[in-house]
């Protein structure tokens, strides 16, 4: 990498390419230039003079003049295909794909060891919240137990309108965001908590020293919730959150992104709309709590325009959990205290450990009680779509 000003491939100008270019024209102290700008759809209309817009990839990739490439775009297959090319062409690479990086980290991995240029990605994880920069440089040296965060907005708004009852039903709410923006027309990467997911694996490795794949993740969605789920919520004065969490247990940690009762207590309980927040618990430190927006074009800009700063002062993620090989495993099988409704059948089938509530009524059957993660994943009424299944937590 040149000590020169960052000259920038940028790929991809939509929501966030778009807020980088903005947040770039106003920024101070950073000399970067965005010298040409990769996209796809030769029909769209952009509101950028075209000069700078190219269809073809390697005029960014070969071009020998631009030091960094920033990948933006909406595809982790053609996003892994750029960043490994950019970086073996020796250019230190930006990304906010959360996709690409949780399911391809081992090959990212090891494309940063052979090329030794940076490849970092501050927006993949909790939009503008600086995370993974914090993980890796101020908590290096404290014991974190637990990363336990809402880091999905679109569910967190969802959620969110349910239980101000702005919304009347989870369909109601759905067509809310997606009218203004916070869904996408196809929502099942964050309704069913993919994308959470995600973002649950890369904080593994940066709080942890875990390299786990998406699919190691418990995970759940919210789409099964109903205004009687929200209700039992609040008698029990918690709120309903989707939750991504992460827990180290002796020498184990286990993943989990699921709907979470969560104690009024907790500061997670109070992230409303789009929002997103992460809690660490750690030894020394106590809990503490980032919060802040997780998405959006000029928010996520800023997590991508923090990158390029340290990219000018030759900054590289250290890994250092990962390369002092802590030697924690997976484990899912950890007693967690759950809330589960479902049909009678199922309920019964569940192997709870114990059992605090067990609610019969004309409207619904549901039992709040303790079991293993692993069995609980296993059972039938976690398959069932219909079912509800969250987390009780009480701190
Ligand atoms: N939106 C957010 O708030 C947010 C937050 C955190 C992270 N992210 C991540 O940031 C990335 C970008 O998200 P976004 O919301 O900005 O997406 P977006 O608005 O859908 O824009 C995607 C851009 O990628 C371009 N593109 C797609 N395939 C391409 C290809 N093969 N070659 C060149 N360009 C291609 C599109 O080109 P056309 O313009 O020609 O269609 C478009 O400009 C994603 O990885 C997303 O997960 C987004």
């Amino acid at each position: 990498m040149s000590t020169q000003p960052l000259r920038i491939g940028l790929f991809g100008f939509g929501v966030v390419g778009q807020g980088l270019y903005h947040v770039l024209t106003q920024t101070d102290g950073l000399q970067a230039e965005v010298v040409r700008i990769c996209v796809k759809d030769t029909a769209k209309q952009r509101p950028i003079a075209s000069d700078v817009i190219t269809y073809n990839g390697d005029e960014i990739l070969l071009d020998p003049s631009i030091n960094v490439v920033v990948e933006l775009i909406n595809d982790s297959d053609f996003a892994f295909d750029i960043v490994c090319r950019a970086m073996r062409q020796g250019k230190a690479v930006v990304s906010a794909n959360k996709k690409l990086i949780a399911t391809r980290l081992p090959e990212l991995l090891a494309l940063q060891h052979e090329t030794g240029v940076p490849f970092l990605y501050e927006a993949s994880t909790g939009g503008s919240i600086p995370i993974i920069r914090n993980l890796e440089e101020y908590y290096d040296t404290d014991h974190l137990h637990r990363i336990e965060g809402i880091v999905n907005g679109t569910t967190n708004y969802i959620l969110s309108s349910l239980q101000a009852s702005t919304s009347s039903s989870y369909q109601d709410a759905l067509s809310q965001a997606q009218a203004l923006g916070f869904a996408e027309s196809d929502p099942t990467s964050d309704t069913e908590g993919f994308d959470a997911a995600y973002k649950t694996t890369i904080l593994a490795t940066h709080g942890f020293g875990v390299v786990a794949h998406p699919s190691d993740v418990v995970r759940r969605g919210i789409s099964a919730i109903r205004g009687f789920d929200v209700d039992v919520a609040q008698r029990h004065w918690s709120s309903i959150k989707l939750v991504s969490r992460i827990v180290r247990s002796g020498n184990s940690v286990s993943l989990v992104t699921l709907p979470a009762f969560v104690s009024r207590k907790s500061h997670l309980a109070h992230v409303s709309g789009a929002n997103n927040a992460i809690a660490l618990t750690t030894d020394f430190a106590d809990v503490q709590c980032l919060f802040g927006k997780g998405a959006g074009s000029r928010p996520t800009a800023s997590a991508v325009l923090s990158d390029l700063s340290l990219i000018r002062d030759k900054y590289r993620y250290a890994y250092r959990r990962l390369r002092r090989s802590s030697g924690l495993t997976l484990d899912q099988r950890v007693t967690v205290s759950v809330y589960v409704r479902a049909s009678d059948e199922q309920l019964e089938a569940l192997p709870f450990l114990s059992v605090q509530t067990d609610h019969r009524g004309v409207e619904g059957r549901y039992i709040i009680g303790s079991m293993r993660l692993d069995e609980l994943q296993q059972s039938t009424a976690y398959a069932d779509r219909d079912a509800f299944v969250a987390l009780y937590l009480e701190d």
